[in-house]
């Protein structure tokens, strides 16, 4: 990272985070707390991780602890236990693979809810099970998405090289502005695929992994793939006055956001 990035990202994390390195300094890669009554273990080792998110989630680490919806979210994906979560995502699954949101079309993200539901209604859940799982998807989808195109574009208005090359290549890829019917394939330096490779990806986890990992990630990353092209197609984002820089990112709340509303210019690309 040059010096001007490490600042930036020094002052835009979280205290939460500062919290946790200052706690990580002191007691090391794994240490204990409590939530409440409950003693939690908190592990930072990515060998420990993926024992936990993956070679023995099946086995003993398959429910979200006390982290889950109750009432009537009980029983979406994210709340469900043991042998109902495994029914429910089995069925769920085969809507968010890759050939399905493909079958689907890259610019035909809106034709999907509607398919979604007709599928569900045919493998067998109850509607009090629909009901939640149509929730919750707007719950984990929303915020996620709407939070991270936000964090996205205040990037590329501060990186206004990273953002030029960008659109030069949605530019080359998608020269008639018609719409997205092939994938961009750029991709920020930090996770080009020679430098993915030497990363342990079991160090930066934005959608988690193992089978209970986030089962929207395709869609997400569709979704916001669209999103951003069309947007880089006729815009450009700046920094003005209003924005907040370095960003300073709010202690409160489960999803990081900033403490103050992040503000941009838009100039119409000619
Ligand atoms: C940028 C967007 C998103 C991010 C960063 C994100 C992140 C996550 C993370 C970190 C988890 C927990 C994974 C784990 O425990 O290992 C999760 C679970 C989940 N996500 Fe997402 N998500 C996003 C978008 C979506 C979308 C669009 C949907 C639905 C259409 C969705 C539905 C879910 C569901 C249902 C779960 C629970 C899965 C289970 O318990 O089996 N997410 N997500």
């Amino acid at each position: 990272m040059n010096q001007r990035v490490q600042q930036l990202y020094n002052s835009s994390v979280s205290m939460e985070w500062q919290v946790f390195m200052e706690i990580f300094k002191k007691y090391g890669k794994i240490w204990g707390t409590y939530d409440g009554r409950q003693p939690m273990l908190a592990i930072t080792d990515p060998e420990l991780i993926k024992i936990v998110l993956v070679k023995e989630s099946y086995s003993t680490f398959l429910n979200r602890g006390n982290f889950i919806p109750r009432g009537k979210l009980e029983t979406s994906l994210p709340g469900a236990q043991d042998e109902k979560w495994k029914r429910i995502r089995t069925v769920l699954s085969p809507t968010f693979t890759t050939g399905k949101l493909k079958e689907l079309g890259f610019l035909c993200i809106p034709k999907w809810p509607p398919t979604f539901l007709s599928s569900l209604l045919r493998v067998g859940l109850t509607d009090a099970e629909i009901l939640a799982q149509a929730t919750i998807f707007i719950l984990a989808g929303y915020e996620t998405v709407s939070s991270a195109l936000s964090f996205l574009t205040y990037e590329l208005a501060i990186h206004p090289d990273i953002q030029q090359k960008l659109q030069e290549e949605i530019d080359k890829v998608l020269p008639n502005k018609v719409g997205v019917t092939q994938r961009p394939t750029v991709c920020p330096n930090r996770f080009s695929k020679e430098v993915k490779e030497q990363i342990n990806p079991y160090t930066y986890l934005p959608f988690g992994a193992g089978p209970r990992n986030c089962i929207g990630m395709r869609f997400a990353l569709l979704t916001m793939k669209a999103a951003v092209a069309s947007l880089m197609q006729h815009f450009t984002f700046q920094p003005c006055k209003e924005t907040q820089i370095p960003l300073v990112i709010s202690p409160k709340g489960i999803f990081r956001k900033p403490t103050k509303p992040i503000v941009l210019k838009i100039i119409h690309r000619a």
